[in-house]
């Protein structure tokens, strides 16, 4: 066999909101890296289709809508033993802060900030995360380096799970269970397509990069791969920035 410190054979993963964009990247390329995948979201037709990109066969999906806490906990029943959890599912809801409101707090912080929390709390007490396993997560550049107009919730939203991330990291250390976050700037993915950012604007956004385009969702599955892999069995805490250079600026 080929040498491949990355090689996520004989893994089984969990990745969330692998219906599109980077949740699905990271499935079909932690499937052809050798892992056996576990993807959730809550649209089934989308989850039918990452399942269909895949390489290999024995693969499952579980639908959930992971701002239910009984979503969480069924979805906690049904899986097996993991080597890793991808925290992918996140959404944007650009507002204003004087505009916020307790159910528009709710709604965002229940995706990005609460689930994983509570989906790695259920599982870890359920001992369904195998010793020296690996949860990434998904967190953006917005919680860690910087923000924007509009993005004060979503920038705290993900920052909290980054703080989340330092703490836990210590704590499973002892279980050789590492955390890391990846951090991507702009992706082109379905996020945006709310059409709160206009096509003109986001053109605008595109020259701020000093590579000047948007990333690719797989380049941001590789992360996660390299974080769920032994490859980085001495990493943990760690946040990885992947933006084209834009926090540089
Ligand atoms: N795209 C970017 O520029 C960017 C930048 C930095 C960070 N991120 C982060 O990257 C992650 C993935 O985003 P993306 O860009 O790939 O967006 P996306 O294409 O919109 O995908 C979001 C995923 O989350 C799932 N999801 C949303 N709400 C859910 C809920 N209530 N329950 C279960 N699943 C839910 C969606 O599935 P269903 O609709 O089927 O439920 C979908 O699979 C997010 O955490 C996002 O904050 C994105």
């Amino acid at each position: 066999m080929q040498y491949n410190p990355f090689t996520l054979l004989d893994k089984t993963i969990l990745i969330t909101g692998a219906s599109s964009g980077i949740g699905k990247a990271a499935a079909i390329e932690c499937s052809k890296m050798g892992a056996k995948v576990i993807i959730t979201a809550r649209n089934v037709e989308r989850l039918g289709q990452t399942i269909k990109q895949m390489a290999g066969s024995d693969h499952e999906y579980i639908q959930a809508d992971l701002s239910r806490y009984e979503d969480i906990n069924k979805l906690v029943d049904n899986v097996p033993e993991i080597d890793g959890l991808v925290n992918n599912a996140g959404i944007s809801k650009p507002i204003l802060a004087q505009f916020i409101s307790e159910e528009v707090v709710n709604a965002i912080f229940s995706v990005n900030t609460f689930a994983p929390i509570y989906l790695t709390q259920r599982l870890l007490k359920q001992k369904r995360i195998k010793n020296k396993g690996s949860i990434v997560f998904t967190s953006s550049i917005s919680g860690l380096a910087c923000s924007e107009v509009g993005e004060s919730l979503y920038s705290a939203s993900k920052a909290a799970i980054n703080g989340f991330v330092k703490g836990a990291a210590i704590e499973l250390a002892t279980k050789g269970i590492r955390l890391n976050t990846v951090n991507p700037g702009l992706i082109d993915t379905n996020i945006f397509d709310e059409g709160i950012i206009t096509k003109e604007q986001l053109e605008e956004k595109k020259k701020r990069y000093p590579l000047r385009r948007f990333g690719k969702p797989e380049e941001v599955a590789y992360a996660i791969i390299y974080f769920l892999s032994d490859a980085s069995l001495w990493t943990t805490g760690a946040n990885l920035i992947i933006d084209g250079g834009y926090t540089l600026i």
